[in-house]
């Protein structure tokens, strides 16, 4: 038996980096995948990559920030499917590195809209088919920065910080539904959003590897197994959880 044998599973952003990753290790592991994503060159090559190697996989364009999209994809992919039994909210952008005083209106608007109004809609057009079938399990993907400060994209900080919290907030919500709700938080993850940050520093993956006392940043896979985890119902008992994956980096 896989570890998510026949699972249903939607991730958004589940195209690029850590959704990625986590996308080709559910279907690995049994799980019938829906990749939601903006990008749909990329998702419909990780369509391709997971069918190549036996899994079942479907992808959906999807904006998170639009609500109407948003209930639209969930409804495809149960028809689909016939349920959802997990969904991971890992679409989520850095934005603008600016200290608060200069961070235009604008571009605090378009971190929140994406990294948590994008996980309320997905939260809310998600449960209602748990309800239908009996429960499921939700991660949202927040950060080390939404655990602690680091002085720097402060929109980014608020915006994981929210994640973290309407995690455990509908944790007890839905509870008595047997809906399971947690957080994962990564250290810094070599992906194209880290890399996207330090394209015009030669020594910023080095500065990034001396932040974590393990010697090193992680790489999608790190992550891709929390939230294996956390989808399978190895981790039944858990509800209102974060689950920290940093290389030590918040034990300091
Ligand atoms: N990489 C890290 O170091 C790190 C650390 C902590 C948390 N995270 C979080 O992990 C998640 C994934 O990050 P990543 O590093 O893999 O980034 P990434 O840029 O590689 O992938 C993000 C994906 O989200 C998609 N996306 C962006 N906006 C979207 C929207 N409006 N609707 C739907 N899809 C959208 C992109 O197309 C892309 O495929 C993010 O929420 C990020 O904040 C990343």
């Amino acid at each position: 038996m896989k570890r998510v044998e026949n699972k249903v599973v939607v991730v958004t952003g589940g195209a690029s980096g850590i959704g990625r990753e986590t996308c080709l290790l559910l279907a690995k592991e049994g799980a019938k995948v829906v990749i939601a994503d903006l990008s749909d060159k990329d998702g419909k090559k990780l369509v391709d990559d997971i069918e190549s190697l036996g899994g079942v996989a479907k992808f959906y364009h999807l904006d998170v920030t639009n609500e109407q999209e948003v209930k639209d994809v969930y409804a495809k992919a149960a028809k689909e499917f016939g349920g959802i039994d997990g969904s991971i909210n890992n679409a989520g952008i850095a934005g603008v590195d600016k200290p608060t005083h200069e961070l235009t209106e604008k571009e605090w608007d378009i971190v929140m809209d994406i990294n948590v109004k994008g996980v309320f809609f997905c939260t809310k057009h998600v449960v209602p088919h748990m309800q239908k079938s009996g429960g499921g399990s939700v991660v949202n993907v927040s950060s080390i920065y939404g655990l602690v400060g680091a002085g720097d994209i402060p929109h980014y900080h608020a915006s994981k910080a929210a994640v973290r919290l309407m995690a455990k907030n509908d944790a007890l919500t839905y509870a008595k539904d047997n809906i399971r709700f947690n957080s994962i938080h990564p250290g810094f993850i070599w992906t194209p959003l880290v890399e996207r940050m330090g394209k015009e520093d030669p020594s910023f993956r080095k500065h990034l590897d001396s932040l974590h006392p393990i010697g090193h940043i992680g790489e999608p896979m790190d992550i891709a197994y929390g939230l294996l985890f956390l989808i399978s119902d190895e981790s039944k008992f858990m509800t209102g959880s974060e689950l920290i994956i940093d290389g030590g980096y918040t034990c300091q």
